[in-house]
C-alpha cells in the first residue's frame, strides 16, 4: 500500500508515551513538514509554542481539564491562531496612515479572520500529526486548551489577536498503546453526501449508532441512567463542566477579539 495512506489509516490517538527523547533531527523534520501546510493567502496565520518547561507542562495538565498525560508528553506543541503578527505588520507598514488619508478607519481582525487563522493553525497541526506518525511517534490533540482563556493568555503572554486553538502531545507510544485497538468511525454514508446536505432521521440514527451502542453499553441496559449513546454523550461531553467552561472561555476571547 502507498506509505502515506498506510500512515493515515493506521493512526490513532496516543495518550501514554515512552520516556524516550525525540531526537532534534526528527523534531526538525516534523517542524519542516508542519510549516509546509497549506495556509490561507500564504499568510501563515498561526504560531507554534514549543512547550519545553516542565512547570508549564504541569500547569497545562491541570488547566486542560485535568489530563495528567499532557505533563508526561516528551514533546508538546501549542498551536495558536494568530492574526497579531499581520495586524502588527500592517501597522508597521503604515496601513493606518494610508487608511486615514483616504478617510477610512483601518479594519481590525474580525470573526472571519479568526476562523481563517484557526483553519491555518489546525491544518498545520494535522501536518505535524501525520509527520510524527511517519516517524513512529504517536500524538494526541487537546481541545481543552480552548478553556481557561485568561489563564493561558497570561501563561503564554498572548496578545489580543492570538488564540490557543489546539495543543498537541507527541511521544513514542507505550506497548499498551501500540496494541490498543483503533477507535471506530461512522459509516461513510452518514458522513459523505452528494451535492447537498442530508439531515438524518431516527431510523438512520439507529443504524448509524447500532455498532457504537454495542461497544459503549457492552450488554448493560444503562450507564448512569443513560440508555443510549446520545444520552450518554450529552451527559459525558456536551453538557459536561468542561464544555460549559469552553463556551465561557471562547466567549471572553471573542469579546476581546472583536471588541464588542
Ligand atoms: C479537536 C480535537 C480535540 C481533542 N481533544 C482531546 C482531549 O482533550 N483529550 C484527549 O484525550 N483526546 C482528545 N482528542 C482526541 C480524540 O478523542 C480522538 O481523536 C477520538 O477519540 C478518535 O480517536 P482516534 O484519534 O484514536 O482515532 C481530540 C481530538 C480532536 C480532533
Amino acid at each position: 500500500m502507498n506509505q502515506v495512506i498506510d500512515v493515515l489509516l493506521k493512526r490513532k490517538s496516543i495518550r501514554a508515551y515512552e520516556q524516550r527523547e525525540i531526537s532534534p533531527e526528527i523534531k526538525a523534520q516534523i517542524l519542516q513538514a508542519t510549516l509546509r501546510a497549506p495556509t490561507a493567502g500564504n499568510m501563515m496565520l498561526y504560531s507554534i509554542v514549543d512547550v519545553i518547561d516542565q512547570s508549564l507542562k504541569d500547569k497545562l495538565a491541570k488547566t486542560c481539564d485535568n489530563q495528567p498525560f499532557i505533563a508526561k508528553a516528551p514533546l508538546l506543541w501549542l498551536f495558536l491562531a494568530d492574526y497579531q503578527r499581520w495586524q502588527d505588520y500592517f501597522i508597521a507598514c503604515g496601513v493606518e496612515q494610508i487608511c486615514a488619508a483616504k478617510g477610512q478607519p483601518m479594519r481590525k481582525p474580525s470573526e472571519g479572520d479568526l476562523f481563517l487563522a484557526c483553519c491555518d493553525a489546525l491544518i498545520a497541526a494535522q501536518n505535524a500529526v501525520v509527520a510524527a506518525e511517519a516517524f513512529g511517534l504517536g500524538s494526541c490533540y487537546i481541545g481543552d486548551i480552548m478553556e481557561q482563556y485568561e489563564t493561558h493568555k497570561e501563561l503564554f503572554k498572548l496578545p489580543k489577536y492570538v488564540f490557543p486553538i489546539c495543543l498537541l502531545c507527541f511521544g513514542y507510544p507505550t506497548e499498551q498503546q501500540q496494541n490498543r485497538q483503533q477507535s471506530d468511525r461512522f459509516d461513510e454514508k452518514f458522513i459523505v453526501f452528494e451535492n447537498q446536505y442530508h439531515q438524518l432521521d431516527k431510523q438512520e440514527f439507529d443504524e448509524m449508532f447500532s455498532q457504537r451502542h454495542k461497544q459503549v453499553f457492552n450488554g448493560r441496559d444503562n450507564i448512569e441512567g443513560s440508555v443510549n449513546v446520545g444520552q450518554a454523550m450529552y451527559r459525558r461531553k456536551f453538557s459536561a463542566e468542561f464544555s460549559t467552561e469552553m463556551t465561557r472561555s471562547v466567549r471572553i476571547m471573542l469579546k476581546e477579539w472583536t471588541g464588542d
